[in-house]
């Protein structure tokens, strides 16, 4: 039984209803920051420097949302998942689950709190073991978890798994080789949610797919959010693939937040410049709209996050750049000027001179 692997979905450019985000905080981050030193030496190391990965990022994840993160390539997105789910260690900053920060806990305590937040990784081609079957792979966690499933309930509850995920229950013997790209996605989807998490960590979890694939998995996201009750940290590079399914939206840039808001308020009212540029640069077909838009082209590479430039991380490449952006940290805050207008650009944006984009010369 092939369940809606191979079915009609909704294209993933379709911007569903957003829920609304009323749910308490599942996860509170808190100036989380991740610094990799940077040595030298092979007898006698020494820390010359440091890579900047994450370096101050905060949010709230609420229950039952989806949290779309985007941002170029080395932004520290998947640092920010890894230490999300425990494969990285936090150089300094909370992270708080039902109010307690886990960063802070060990043992059996951190063991229980570390099964309600899973992930998903990007490439459903080397995050299987080729030489594990998919029935092995996806009962994994119960080694470690053994008390959500005895032994004996094992097989059952991977076949259950299997079905969920709209596979056919009677491939758990076979072995990832024998799937498609998007099949091994949801094998990878089917171990995310065998410990009944309350948090899962998507990591580009369709970057690696084909285009007609992405939108079939991204719905099964979908339907198993509203079934198992989820709340997402979606990444992604696209703006387009996190439109669909997020509520809110964060865009990070060098290892900080740039802007974060709903799906209205960045898609259509974004105010951080960095943001507008990423915007620019999504495909719309209606061309009127196109030329109306205008595509923003950002001058100059991504600066290296061991050597991050002062003040606003993005002023070397913004053509809004004044002196104060080179002395100043703007902070990730709802800009004084938007506070209390009611107007949908009254959102959190880490810019001196936050505003919409109707006021900006198109570069
Ligand atoms: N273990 C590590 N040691 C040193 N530097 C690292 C390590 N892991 C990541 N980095 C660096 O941290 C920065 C952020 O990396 P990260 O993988 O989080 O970016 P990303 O936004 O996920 O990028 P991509 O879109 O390419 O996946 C990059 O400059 C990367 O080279
Ligand atoms: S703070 Fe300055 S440099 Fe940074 S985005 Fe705003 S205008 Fe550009
Ligand atoms: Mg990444």
């Amino acid at each position: 039984m092939q369940r809606d692997s191979d079915a009609a979905v909704a294209p993933a450019g379709d911007d569903g209803p957003a829920r609304a985000v009323t749910g308490e905080p599942v996860l509170q981050i808190r100036d989380l920051v991740k610094h990799y030193p940077l040595t030298r030496g092979i007898v006698f190391r020494k820390q010359i420097g440091a890579v900047k990965a994450v370096d101050g990022v905060s949010f709230d994840l609420h229950k039952g949302e989806t949290l779309g993160i985007v941002g170029e390539s080395g932004c520290g997105k998947s640092t920010v998942a890894k230490m999300l789910v425990g494969l990285e260690r936090p150089t300094s900053g909370q992270i708080r689950y039902q109010g307690e920060d886990i960063t802070r806990l060990s043992g059996r305590a951190l063991k229980a709190v570390r099964r309600n937040i899973q992930m998903v990784f990007q490439d459903p081609y080397t995050s299987l073991n080729p030489r594990m079957t998919v029935g092995d792979i996806i009962g994994e966690p119960y080694q470690i978890h053994p008390e959500v499933a005895p032994k004996g309930d094992r097989r059952k509850k991977v076949q259950d798994l299997l079905d969920v995920v709209g596979l056919n229950p009677e491939y758990i013997n076979r072995y990832p080789h024998q799937f498609s790209g998007g099949q091994r996605q949801r094998i990878g989807i089917a171990r995310g949610l065998a410990l009944r998490p309350e948090v899962i960590v998507a990591d580009e979890p369709v970057s690696a797919l084909d285009v007609s694939v992405q939108a079939q998995v991204v719905n099964l996201l979908e339907r198993l959010q509203d079934e198992f009750d989820l709340s997402y940290v979606f990444i992604a590079h696209d703006l387009s693939v996190v439109r669909h399914i997020s509520d809110r939206i964060a865009v990070m840039y060098l290892g900080r937040l740039a802007e974060i808001g709903t799906d209205e308020q960045i898609y259509e009212h974004a105010t951080h410049p960095y943001t507008q540029a990423l915007l620019s640069a999504v495909p719309v077909p209606d061309p009127e709209a196109r030329e109306r838009r205008g595509r923003i082209l950002l001058a100059g590479d991504l600066p290296s996050p061991a050597d991050p430039p002062s003040g606003c991380r993005f002023r070397t490449r913004c053509w809004k750049a004044q002196e104060v952006c080179a002395r100043k940290v703007p902070p990730i805050d709802v800009p004084e000027w938007f506070r209390g207008t009611g107007s949908p650009a009254e959102h959190a944006s880490a810019c001196h001179f936050a505003e919409e984009r109707a006021g900006v010369t198109d570069g």
